[in-house]
């Protein structure tokens, strides 16, 4: 079947919903999103929005601190535009209805949070559940506009771009290479559609799903990245992974965060032997910056033989523990561990990817037709590492900026209708009962995230990094050829997703010959600001 509409955003989370919002003023909007539509990191944020609102705060404080967490590669140009954009997205969500926590104090009675890095109070929060209170609020508002219509269950498997058009015949795309929207999975029924767009937003999120240990939900498999890499756009930046320092660290427990808003509130890591550990790591101790934290953490559990160190809020009172973290205190208390009581066991696990694919300041990709917007994309914003809850921000910025130009041209866009685009090749979608082969789906993505996590995980080497390319290669071969015959199921896109990301991983932490922010190499254990100051820019060779 083919759809057409003005304008195909793909995810729901906090981008992929801000702008299918904003933008459903002026045209017709498709989101298509691969489970619930619930279903995005956005909804597992627990830390919030960082904003320059408390009374000792500024712009310029809130620029600095972003600009120190990214270690020299941030854009100065899009660190401004984001931080002082701040203030005017809070009160849009304010606007939706989203109850953010109040202090119930002073001129600015919104609970200002404190997290890692950040040299002032200035996390917005719902709690320690302010991703659910903001895509709640999105959804319903979504879900109640006329002029959007939400696909779940389906899963963008290819762009449709210039090379697509062209076997289709159409000449008038024969110049130039651009995006007309994509060949769309419904993972219920099996079939592939074609969802015809002037415009394709990838709202699509991270790819924690990389590694083995992770924060993110299943959905981060790295889709957005892979579909544009596979249609010849710019990524950057790919080596720069953040691992959050504190996961919960539980057998029964899966991908669940302790905010880093609870160290903000006085937590301590401490090792198995009740000893504090970060006052010898930096001076901002627990509150230091992420890659700071995670690799003391990383390493303490190496020098010690431990399999995880713990996270110690219990001197605080009981009451404004169980007020203050709802969520987590609800969750530990399921699993035996009483947070007012007693120490919460944690790791470091994969969190966010700070690189992505490259955009200007409209969100505009290098491939005419597409944006992207949120954790898929590179802005410049985060430069080697991103500032804690600097990204629920930069999501609604960009959908705001990525709005103000798609309106501009729409007129122009309007003219020109996207051409006849051939249907998916039939021989693809096979017979899906025939799932005899599945188990070489399960072990690939067993490997894969193994593999990453040991070789290409929070400390690097050249010879780690080198042995794990080889690996990959391996394992791209007996993908390519074996699993074709395997019928397209939405796990196999998402393996063949997660391979591929997972190289250009590597083939980005292997250009990259110095340690900088998130990307920490033995083997280089310098800065090199003569070669290494700029993005690590890859695309794939035509
Ligand atoms: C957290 O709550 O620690 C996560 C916030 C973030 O990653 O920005």
């Amino acid at each position: 079947m083919e759809y057409r509409f003005d304008v195909l955003v793909i995810g729901s989370g906090i981008a992929g919903l801000s702008f299918a919002l904003k933008l459903a003023r002026h045209a017709r909007v498709a989101v298509v999103t691969k489970k619930d539509k619930l279903e995005a990191s956005t909804n597992y944020a627990q830390g919030g929005v960082a904003t320059a609102l408390g009374p000792d705060d500024s712009f310029q404080l809130h620029v600095e601190d972003t600009l120190k967490a990214g270690d020299g590669l941030c854009h100065e140009d899009v660190v401004e535009l984001v931080v002082r954009s701040g203030p005017d997205r809070i009160r849009e969500l304010i606007e939706l209805g989203v109850e953010f926590s109040r202090s119930g104090q002073g001129q600015v009675d919104y609970d200002l949070g404190r997290e890692g890095g950040h040299s002032r109070n200035r996390i917005v929060h719902a709690k320690d559940m302010t991703g659910r209170a903001i895509e709640r609020v999105l959804v319903a508002a979504a879900e109640a506009n006329p002029n959007i219509e939400i696909f779940e269950n389906h899963l963008a498997t290819d762009l449709i771009t210039r090379h697509e058009a062209l076997r289709a015949g159409a000449k008038a795309v024969r110049q130039q290479r651009r995006c007309w929207g994509a060949y769309v999975l419904n993972r219920e029924t099996g079939e592939v559609h074609t969802f015809a767009a002037r415009a394709t937003v990838l709202c699509s999120g991270g790819a924690g799903k990389v590694y083995l240990y992770t924060s993110n939900p299943d959905v981060a498999t790295g889709d957005g990245l892979a579909i544009a890499y596979r249609a010849g756009a710019q990524l950057a930046n790919l080596e720069f992974v953040q691992f959050h320092p504190t996961c919960l660290f539980h057998p029964h427990a899966k991908n669940f965060l302790i905010s880093e808003a609870v160290r903000g509130e006085g937590g301590r890591l401490i090792d198995r032997r009740g000893r504090a550990f970060m006052e010898h790591y930096h001076p901002l101790k627990d509150l230091a910056f992420r890659d700071v934290v995670a690799r003391a953490i990383d390493t303490e559990m190496k020098k010690w033989g431990d399999d995880c160190v713990f996270l110690d809020i219990s001197h605080r009172p009981a009451d404004f523990l169980r007020e203050r973290f709802p969520n987590i205190h609800d969750k530990c208390k399921s699993l035996g561990i009483d947070i007012t009581k007693d120490p919460i066991p944690v790791v470091p696990a994969a969190h966010y990817m700070c690189g992505g694919v490259i955009t200007d300041q409209s969100a505009r990709s290098s491939i005419p037709g597409l944006y992207a917007i949120g954790e898929c994309a590179c802005t410049g914003l985060h430069g080697a590492n991103r500032l804690a809850s600097n990204s629920l921000l930069e999501a609604m910025v960009y959908a705001h900026e990525a709005v103000r130009h798609c309106v501009a041209e729409l007129a122009d866009l309007r003219r020109q209708e996207p051409p006849e685009l051939p249907p998916w090749p039939a021989a693809a979608t096979g017979d899906r009962e025939n799932r005899s082969e599945m188990v070489l789906i399960a072990h690939n993505w067993d490997i894969i995230r193994r593999l990453m996590w040991n070789y290409v995980g929070i400390v690097r080497t050249d010879k780690r990094l080198t042995l794990a390319r080889n690996h990959m290669a391996q394992i791209t071969l007996e993908i390519e050829e074996h699993l074709p015959n395997i019928p397209l199921h939405g796990d196999l896109v998402e393996l063949q997703n997660v391979c591929l990301v997972g190289r250009l991983i590597i083939e980005c932490a292997l250009m990259r010959k110095e340690s900088r922010g998130l990307h920490y190499n033995l083997d280089h254990p310098q800065k090199d600001n003569e070669a290494w100051c700029r993005d690590s820019v890859i695309e794939q060779s035509s």
